[in-house]
């Protein structure tokens, strides 16, 4: 089962963008963490982080033509605006999992509104980087039981 886990704006300074926040392993360590879950649970998971997006919107688009059955997101700060990224979730024929490492509802106000989340099969908030490996959990017992 081949699974793409997306990055939105800023998740790339994972590990230097406040620590007290997102924690202080950075994407790459994230990357890596994830792989004995991968293999565990039999996933190929792939990673793409973009601050751009239209390079996020060009991801999901070609995501089920490369043969991807699912999709875990953490769209950052889009999340909570993007209307964009919302409608490219609701055009294509994937379930998505949205991912925040932080608890978007014990911060600012605007965090505690998702545009993204409705379009999605769930959303995994507050567990830190673990949230990933809940979230490739979660999307492979949906994918398998939805048969
Ligand atoms: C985030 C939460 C968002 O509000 C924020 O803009 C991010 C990271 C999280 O993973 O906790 O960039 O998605």
């Amino acid at each position: 089962m081949k699974i793409l886990v997306l990055n939105g704006p800023n998740l790339n300074l994972l590990g230097e963008r406040e620590p007290g926040i997102y924690g202080e392993d950075s994407l790459e360590q994230l990357e890596k963490n994830l792989d004995h879950v991968c293999q565990e649970e039999e996933l190929e998971v792939d990673f793409f982080q973009s601050n751009y997006e239209g390079a996020l919107l060009d991801a999901l688009h070609g995501a089920k033509e490369k043969g991807y059955e699912g999709i875990i997101m953490n769209p950052g700060a889009f999340t909570h605006y993007s209307i964009a990224l919302r409608d490219g979730i609701a055009s294509i024929d994937l379930p998505v999992v949205e991912v925040h490492i932080s608890n978007v509802y014990a911060r600012e106000e605007f965090r505690s509104k998702s545009v993204t989340a409705p379009v999605s099969i769930g959303q995994i908030t507050g567990f830190g980087l673990y949230g990933y490996e809940l979230a490739l959990l979660a999307i492979k017992q949906y994918i398998q039981r939805r048969g």
